[in-house]
C-alpha cells in the first residue's frame, strides 16, 4: 500500500464515538480525507479481510457504503438480516461473537439495542462497528462533521443547530461535535431531551476543545445564526408505535422555509435520511440548493472506509 496517510492505532471497537479523543478524531478526518482524494492508494489495503454486516433494521446508506467501502478496499462482506442472526433468540450473543470470530476480521452491527452491540464487542476479539443502536450512530455523526469541515474549512466553533428529537443522531452529533471544537445547539420538545449523561460527557469534552454545547427552549433560539440546521425523523426505527404521539409533539420542529430563513445566510440544511417531506422538513428545504443531505451520504463512504482502515489494520 503507498498510503500517505499512516493508520491510526485507536480502540479495539467504535462502540459509541466516545471511546476516541478529539485528536484521535483529527486524525480519523485526515484520514477520511485522504481516501476520498486518494481511492487508488488503499485498493488492496485490506485484501483478503472478511467483515460480517448483522442487520437487525432496514438500512440503504450504512449497508451500500459498507459493502462498497469494504470491496474497494480489497475484503469482502457476508451480511447478516434479521431473519438469519436473531440475535439472543436462536442464539446467544456471546456465542455469535464466538463463531464470528473465527471467520471474519471485524463485525459491523445495526441493532434495537446498544447493549447488544456491546455484548458482540465483548465477547469477540476482532473489532465491532456501531452502524446504529437506539442510543448512537456513529459513522454518521463521523461523516457529518467531515462534510462540514470540507464545506467550511474548519470545525472550531462552527455553529450546528439540531432541531427534532434527541435520539441516537442527535446524542452522536453532540460526542463527535464536542470533539472537534464545534458549537452544537439542541432543541427539542419536553420529554425528547437526549441523555443527560450524553449531554455531560459533551460538555466536559467541549471544555477540553473549545467547542460549545446548549440546549435550546425553542427552535428558532438553536437556529439563530447557526451555520449547519440539521433534524432526523420524529419517530426512529423501533418506535413506530409512538407516530401519532410523536407527530403531536413534534409540530412545531419542522425545518421549514420560516425557520431555516433565521439561520446564517451561509447556512446549510442537514439530514442523516431518510426523511420525511412534510413533516420534520420542508420540500423546500430539503430540495434546496442549499441542501447537502447527498454529500452527508457520499461521506459515508470514505468516512468508513478510514474507520475500517483504523480498526482492521
Ligand atoms: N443514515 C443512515 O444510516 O441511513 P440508513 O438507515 O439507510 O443506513
Ligand atoms: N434516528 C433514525 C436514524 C436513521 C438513520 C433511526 O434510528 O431510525
Amino acid at each position: 500500500m503507498n498510503a500517505a496517510v499512516a493508520p491510526l492505532t485507536l480502540t479495539k471497537d467504535l462502540l459509541t464515538g466516545m471511546e476516541w479523543s478529539p485528536a484521535q478524531v483529527r486524525e480519523l478526518f485526515h484520514l477520511a480525507a485522504d481516501v476520498k482524494a486518494h481511492p487508488d492508494r488503499y485498493r488492496g489495503a485490506l485484501a483478503g479481510r472478511f467483515l460480517a454486516l448483522i442487520f437487525e433494521k432496514p438500512s440503504l446508506r450504512t449497508r451500500v457504503t459498507f459493502e462498497v467501502g469494504i470491496s474497494s478496499l480489497g475484503g469482502a462482506t457476508v451480511f447478516l438480516d434479521h431473519t438469519e442472526t436473531k440475535l439472543g433468540q436462536r442464539e446467544s450473543i456471546p456465542d455469535v461473537a464466538k463463531n464470528l470470530e473465527r471467520w471474519v476480521q471485524g463485525i459491523v452491527a445495526r441493532t434495537f439495542t446498544q447493549e447488544s452491540i456491546d455484548a458482540l464487542a465483548e465477547n469477540a476479539s476482532i473489532p465491532v462497528i456501531n452502524a446504529l443502536s437506539d442510543r448512537y450512530h456513529p459513522c454518521q455523526a463521523l461523516s457529518d462533521f467531515f462534510t462540514l469541515e470540507e464545506r467550511f474549512g474548519s470545525l472550531r466553533g462552527l455553529k450546528l443547530a439540531y432541531v427534532g428529537d434527541g435520539n441516537n443522531v442527535c446524542h452522536s452529533l453532540l460526542s463527535i461535535g464536542a470533539r472537534a471544537g464545534a458549537h452544537v445547539r439542541i432543541a427539542t420538545p419536553t420529554g425528547y431531551s437526549p441523555d443527560a449523561a450524553v449531554i455531560s460527557e459533551a460538555k466536559r469534552t467541549a471544555r477540553e476543545t473549545r467547542g460549545k454545547i446548549e440546549l435550546c427552549a425553542s427552535p428558532e433560539e438553536a437556529v439563530a445564526d447557526a451555520q449547519a440546521i440539521y433534524t432526523d425523523v420524529w419517530t426512529s426505527m423501533g418506535q413506530e408505535e409512538e407516530v401519532a404521539a410523536r407527530e403531536a409533539a413534534f409540530a412545531a420542529y419542522q425545518v421549514n422555509e420560516a425557520l431555516f430563513a433565521q439561520a446564517a445566510p451561509d447556512a446549510v440544511f442537514m439530514h442523516c435520511l431518510p426523511a420525511h417531506r412534510g413533516s420534520e422538513v420542508s420540500k423546500e428545504v430539503i430540495d434546496s440548493p442549499r441542501s447537502i443531505v447527498f454529500d452527508q451520504a457520499e461521506n459515508r463512504l470514505h468516512m468508513q472506509k478510514a474507520i475500517l482502515l483504523t480498526l482492521l489494520n
